[in-house]
């Protein structure tokens, strides 16, 4: 594999490949010495022009984690802020001689337009609202966990629904995708004015009703209402959008026992979801988190870990 541009560029051997794989590296979590040899040096520029907790640290404890040399840069402190353009930036960067960028850019494109300029291989870490690969396999890597937890393997059959800011999603996106390669059920859910023009096109149910889905759910994945990307009115009112749309402590009494709550974070807690639902004993959103280390050394792995992909 060459780029992880997309959730579209894998197949199931290789979605599976990466899933597997994670789970060896999340023993390393577990001990006391967190180190392996395999990415010794090779090194991975973390370029990020947008704001992030959760994906920049774990792409960045990864790197270190597999012994890569690892670097943070930031939009802000970069010669961005002197007017530089993307291209100029990520050129003169790769002059450098670095093997990977994990990028995130505000722009939707961003990343395979990187990938079409430099010589380094390339992880899309969220474009615009287009798309967000290692976030989808590490809630496919949560799911996955989960289900067998609950004492049933495998994705098929299996109910997973999105609720939320569909719209600004790119995890929304990426879980569509993936989970047409893993084979899990997604249903979508979200107010008229946040569904995305040709969500027909994407090969889900959509609807507007969360109560009619809620008892059947596997899987609840929480998207968080995403005012920065917001111009205007996109719902009457917070509280409104909470009744109809958030997972209240009533939602949450009518999940399945064996239903798994997502959230890819950050959460608005009691906006889209309540605090009892974000804490409750069903909650796997530290669980994803914690994947996120284990998903983003499999995928620096599989870029780095082999020569194949590298640029001849
Ligand atoms: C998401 C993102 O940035 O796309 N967060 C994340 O990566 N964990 C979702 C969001 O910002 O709401």
């Amino acid at each position: 594999m060459r780029h992880l541009l997309s959730c579209a560029d894998l197949d199931l051997a290789t979605a599976t490949a990466i899933l597997d794989l994670a789970e060896e590296m999340q023993q390393v979590q577990s001990r006391p010495v967190k180190k392996l040899p395999a990415l010794r040096g090779r090194t991975i520029v973390n370029i990020f022009f947008e704001d992030s907790t959760r994906t920049r640290t774990s792409f960045e404890i990864a790197g270190k984690w597999l012994s890569a040399d690892t670097i943070n840069v930031s939009a802000k402190g970069s010669s961005v802020s002197k007017g530089e353009s993307l291209r100029d930036t990520m050129l003169t960067l790769d002059a450098m001689g670095v093997d990977a960028f994990v990028i995130r850019h505000g722009s939707s494109g961003a990343a395979a337009q990187v990938a079409s300029w430099v010589k380094a291989q390339v992880v899309n870490a969220g474009d615009g609202q287009h798309e967000h690969p290692t976030q989808a396999l590490l809630d496919a890597y949560t799911m996955r966990q989960h289900f067998r937890l609950m004492g049933n393997d495998g994705f098929a059959g299996k109910k997973i629904a999105i609720v939320g800011d569909l719209l600004h999603s790119r995890v929304v996106r990426s879980n569509v995708l993936l989970q047409q390669v893993l084979g899990g059920e997604v249903v979508l859910v979200a107010p008229p004015t946040l569904v995305p023009t040709g969500v027909e096109t994407w090969g889900c149910e959509v609807t507007g009703d969360l109560d009619s889905v809620i008892e059947e759910a596997d899987i609840v994945m929480m998207l968080r209402v995403q005012r920065e990307r917001m111009a205007g009115g996109f719902f009457p009112t917070e509280r409104e959008y909470t009744e109809s749309f958030g997972l209240t402590p009533e939602r949450l009494a009518k999940l399945k026992n064996s239903a798994g709550i997502c959230h890819p974070g950050p959460m608005n807690r009691g906006v889209e979801i309540s605090s009892a639902a974000a804490d409750a004993a069903n909650s796997l959103v530290l669980d994803q988190v914690a994947a996120g280390v284990a998903i983003r050394m499999s995928v620096l792995y599989h870029l780095l870990g082999s020569n194949e992909g590298a640029a001849k």
